[in-house]
């Protein structure tokens, strides 16, 4: 199925991986998200809305710019520390928090 995006060019949705449902782990327990959803969004719908705390103040920290500037949701992601609102789910991700 073509669709015509934002930028005025088509985009084959039926080679998009949006609509394939895979396992990733947040702390070694299993969930369930569509690929290339942004880890930020799949730890929100799992409930884990505090992903870290201020080194500083030890108080929880957690989404706020959602497009990489503010780095308030640093997690491990696959052993190693990167931006939740800018990485992708793919199968088998292990998250820990
Ligand atoms: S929420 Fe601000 S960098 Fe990810």
């Amino acid at each position: 199925m073509l669709k015509y995006n934002q930028r005025n060019k088509f985009i084959n949705m039926s080679s998009t991986t949006l609509n394939r449902i895979v396992e990733f782990y947040i702390n070694e327990k299993k969930y369930f998200a569509r690929e290339g959803t942004s880890v930020a969004l799949a730890l929100y719908n799992n409930n884990y809305k505090k992903i870290r705390k201020s080194p500083k103040l030890k108080t929880d920290r957690g989404l706020f710019c959602m497009m990489g500037s503010c780095q308030e949701c640093i997690v491990n992601i696959d052993g190693v520390k990167k931006l939740s609102c800018i990485s992708k789910i793919k199968k088998n991700t292990k998250i820990f928090i």
